[in-house]
């Protein structure tokens, strides 16, 4: 492990020298005090990727990606966070203190590199017998070449054989010192009281890759049609191999799906390899488990575009309809593409070059309305129950998107390819999810809670049943937490610090004091987080706001800092409707910190009075006289407070 405190080094000297690590990977030219230049993350012709020296962070402003050195050097290596802060400190030669590990931690790390160890010797053993033993060459390799697979890719997917031999590895590897302990935990040999055997053995050998491409597991394919045995054997799960948070080919797949924008995924081995035989390389599979939502997880690292590609048998279909709504729940895009009966991914590409599989894929992949309507709609056209049935079904999956406007384009789509009005489809959906999204507030730790404005409310708080109504107003008082949070209230925005009288206070100090009157928290719980990483963190020794967050380990945290900081390039709504001006002006922090604050109260407070006003109709037509008091006077005090801050608003009513 590395030391924190040289990671923080690491990460500071390279948000300085953040040019010089862009420019490694892309072609900056000065513009102003930024560098411009074609982002490497989406294709583009006019360059709209921009790093700003001056922050230490850059942005993409045609796909959105931005973050600090450290962000970009994972996206572009598709690295973890550790690996990029070990390359940094190479670079800029800072040399890297290594934190001692508890006994514990360094036995399982011990454990973990001795399985890793051991399972890259036994990949080297494997491809050494098919290629050179004679019975891997008689039997695998002829077996490999008869179905096709070219000896260029059968090296680049480090294909091999186990020996029928009992425990020929077993044996090479304990005569190579490799400990049995660790060959039995990494799953490669199979130890009982009286014998020990290679689990592999007569089988060609598929190594399952990493991500960053060490063979942690092993697929092995019997060669004999023999019924008894399964025609595929792979690793137990161990230390250093999790199968549902790992995908075949994602090592040889990740720069291409990034490139591409795109990520196929197929069924099983044979169906990678011969995908890129044919030249098409963003492919993966969930080899012999059902897809699972850390693989999922681990495409959208990559990219939000999947196509799944399966049979077109009856096994195809259900793992697709499957597939499908896990990688809309994920708020990623699918696509489907049933290939023709009797036909999978592998024996599909055989016969094809690159343009034409690209070009079939591109012209028969559907999304999931058409792929569900085309399944079903042949018996359903005549059938009203069948029909209403098949709507059913879509409404349902549709009802699984989490963003407002991709469900609306595919509710769109829906109607027209049913005919079947928009808002009938709306209604349904809005059956299916108002009660999904009654618990989800519920669960959420960030409910309302407003108590001047709550003490207020306290009678009867009610329930956000939609999407966070003050996502805007939120997002500026982060910004300014990030931005400004160690600054004092006295300062001007630009930094300029006329005379600060004693006892003055920062304005995260301000922020933290006015939520805590008011008991508010923040909806978006990404917020929430910010602000408690702040609180709890303000007092460290040198603590600077800023720096923190875009250098935050945490992803969601660093990319939101560096997303709202580059939102300064444009002019913030808000800003412009207080009429502050351009944001060069320099306005005092203690004139525009406040009038954000008072704005997200105001916006509370409405957004209550509205919620009572709908309560009290029902509560009218109950007749339930008592409850109708006991809002009444909630609403007396919420409109009180409301002229208050309007007042203090000058009346300016904003967001
Ligand atoms: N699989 C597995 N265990 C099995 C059967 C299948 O792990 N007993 C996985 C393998 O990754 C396999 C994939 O599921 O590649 C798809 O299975 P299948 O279609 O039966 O195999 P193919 O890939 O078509 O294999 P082959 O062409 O070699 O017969
Ligand atoms: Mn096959």
């Amino acid at each position: 492990m590395i030391d924190p405190s040289t990671v923080d080094r690491i990460v500071e000297t390279s948000q300085a020298q953040i040019i010089e690590v862009v420019s490694e990977f892309v072609s900056l030219r000065r513009r102003g005090v930024n560098y411009i230049g074609n982002c490497p993350f989406h294709n583009e012709k006019t360059p709209s990727f921009t790093v700003s020296p001056h922050k230490g962070i850059y942005k993409c402003f045609g796909c959105g990606k931005g973050g600090n050195a450290v962000n970009f050097l994972m996206d572009v290596e598709q690295i973890s966070f550790v690996d990029a802060v070990r390359y940094l400190g190479n670079k800029f030669h800072i040399h890297i203190e290594e934190v001692e590990l508890s006994p514990e931690q360094q036995q399982v790390k011990n454990d973990r590199e001795s399985m890793m160890a051991v399972s890259g010797f036994a990949q080297k053993y494997f491809s050494q017998m098919l290629l050179k033993s004679d019975e891997g060459r008689s039997v695998g390799l002829s077996y490999l070449r008869e179905r096709g697979f070219r000896d260029d890719i059968i090296q680049k997917f480090e294909l091999g054989y186990s020996p029928e031999a009992r425990s020929a590895l077993t044996d090479e590897a304990i005569k190579k010192s490799y400990k049995l302990e660790f060959l039995e935990k990494a799953g490669l040999t199979i130890v009982r009281d009286d014998y020990k055997a290679d689990r592999f053995r007569g089988r060609v050998i598929f190594p399952i890759h990493s991500i960053s491409g060490k063979p942690t597991a092993f697929g092995g394919r019997i060669l004999k049609t023999d019924a008894k045995t399964a025609k595929y054997l792979n690793s137990p799960e161990s230390e250093i191999y999790h199968k549902s948070k790992i995908l075949y080919g994602i090592y040889h797949a990740k720069t291409e799906i990034t490139k591409k924008d795109k990520c196929y995924l197929v069924e099983g081995y044979t169906d990678v390899i011969s995908f890129h035989q044919a030249g098409v390389i963003n492919v993966v599979a969930s080899s012999g488990t059902a897809l699972t939502v850390d693989q999922i997880r681990l495409i959208a690292r990559f990219t939000p575009n999947i196509t799944i590609i399966y049979d077109g048998d009856a096994a195809g279909i259900k793992a697709s309809l499957r597939g499908i709504d896990l990688v809309l729940e994920q708020g990623m895009n699918v696509k489907v593409l049933l290939l023709p009966e009797g036909e999978d991914p592998d024996s599909f590409a055989k016969s094809k070059n690159t343009k034409v599989l690209e070009q079939y894929i591109n012209d028969n992949e559907g999304d999931f309305i058409k792929f569900k309507t085309g399944l079903l709609l042949k018996d359903a056209e005549k059938d009203p129950v069948k029909r209403a049935g098949l709507l059913q079904d879509i409404v349902k999956t549709i009802s699984v998107i989490p963003d407002v406007i991709v469900r609306g384009e595919y509710i769109k789509e829906c109607s027209a390819l049913m005919n079947v009005k928009e808002q009938v489809l709306y209604n349904e959906i809005g059956k299916l999810t108002r009660k999904g999204r009654e618990e989800s507030y519920k669960n959420n730790s960030a409910q309302i809670q407003a108590s001047n404005i709550a003490s207020a409310t306290a009678a009867a708080s009610p329930s956000f049943a939609t999407e966070n109504p003050f996502e805007e107003i939120e997002r500026e008082m982060i910004r300014l937490i990030i931005k400004f949070g160690d600054r004092n209230m006295m300062e001007k925005e630009d930094g300029e610090k006329e005379d600060i009288p004693d006892g003055s206070i920062t304005v995260g100090e301000y922020v933290l004091a006015q939520l805590k009157e008011d008991e508010l928290e923040f909806i978006n719980p990404l917020y929430n987080k910010i602000f408690k990483l702040y609180d709890q963190n303000k007092d460290n020794p040198g603590f600077s706001a800023l720096k923190f967050f875009v250098s935050h380990t945490e992803k969601d945290v660093s990319h939101l800092a560096s997303d709202l900081l580059s939102r300064e390039y444009t002019l913030s709504k808000i800003h412009q409707r207080f009429g502050a001006g351009n944001l060069d002006e320099g306005l005092k922090l203690d004139t525009l910190v406040p009038k954000i604050m008072n704005e997200l109260k105001l916006k509370k407070v409405k957004t209550l009075i509205e919620q009572y006003q709908k309560e009290i109709k029902t509560v009218e037509q109950n007749k339930d006289v008592e409850k109708l008091l006991e809002i009444m006077q909630t609403m007396v005090k919420l409109q009180q407070l409301q002229s208050l801050l309007s007042k203090e608003l000058g009346n300016r009513t904003i967001v």
